[in-house]
């Protein structure tokens, strides 16, 4: 039977680190800011940034929300970012995806400063991750690697495998493992014979957004299990990972929910606070 990977304990332990340091930085005179702006009425959008704002809250960090309406364009949209890309008090910008189909994301990513964006989108803050020298990491693979460090698992020399290629989990993620020093290898939806690869997996991270797609046969004895996934199961949130039957297998297993999705918020605030220490010139 695995260990239970708790990213709520985790997690935990990672916010109470920012608030203190953002504790100290106020009694310098230094304020940490975040802007969120959800344009539309997405549902899990909602919930997602409601959770940001109540997390700055709890750490003494000042959010402030903008929530455009579903008929937005992108000029305003552009217009409102160059506001707070010229903002003294805004240390980190966050526009919640997915934008709503009229507005173009990409351009709306771009034009976010690469100091402030504390989601790791922008093209300069991923050319950065690729070479190895960055500020900012994506929230959902830094919290990965947040959790692996804290229950001390090893990456050097492991065969690691990603499932998934996206921009926001399985392209950084994989690079996360690599700079580690862990032998990765990125599967996605044309890899064939699959569960061949995941199978020789030490530490597997699971990114599809398939309820019950990573079973016990596609695992090794002994594996890391991440599971990203956030699905809906009969109404029930789930994973990507049949949780009872792979953590028989697993060394290590995150659980869905409790897992990934905790510490995903937190890295969010270090990002957002290694905004404001940066453009304090405190790094
Ligand atoms: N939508 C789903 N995940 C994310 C994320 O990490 N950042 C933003 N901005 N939007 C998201």
């Amino acid at each position: 039977m695995s260990k239970i990977i708790d990213g709520k304990k985790v997690s935990a332990f990672v916010k109470e680190n920012i608030k203190n340091e953002v504790k100290n930085l106020k009694e310098r005179g230094i304020g940490v800011g975040l802007a969120v702006i959800l344009v539309g009425e997405d549902p899990a959008s909602k919930i997602y940034v409601a959770n940001k704002k109540k997390a700055c809250a709890d750490l003494g960090i000042v959010s402030m929300e903008y929530l455009l309406p579903e008929n937005t364009t992108t000029d305003e949209l552009l217009s409102l970012i160059d506001t707070l890309n010229n903002e003294k008090t805004v240390n980190g910008i966050l526009c919640q995806l997915p934008l709503p189909k009229g507005i173009d994301e990409k351009t709306v990513l771009n034009a976010i400063s690469p100091e402030k964006d504390v989601d790791a989108f922008h093209p300069v803050n991923v050319g950065k991750i690729m070479i190895g020298d960055y500020d900012f990491v994506p929230c959902t693979p830094a919290g990965i690697m947040e959790m692996l460090k804290y229950y001390d698992i090893q990456i050097e020399s492991k065969t690691c495998v990603v499932i998934g290629r996206s921009n926001i989990v399985g392209k950084p993620m994989s690079m996360l493992l690599m700079h580690a020093n862990g032998t990765v290898t990125t599967c996605h939806s044309r890899t064939k014979n699959l569960s061949d690869i995941t199978s020789r997996a030490d530490i597997l991270v699971s990114s599809v957004g398939k309820a019950n797609f990573v079973t016990a046969d596609m695992v090794k004895e002994g594996a890391v299990v991440i599971d990203v996934g956030m699905n809906r199961d009969d109404g029930k949130l789930c994973g990507d990972v049949v949780f009872e039957e792979v953590s028989k297998k697993a060394s290590y297993i995150t659980p869905v929910p409790g897992g990934v999705g905790p510490m995903t918020i937190a890295m969010l605030m270090k990002n957002t606070l290694t905004a404001a220490k940066r453009q304090n010139n405190l790094i």
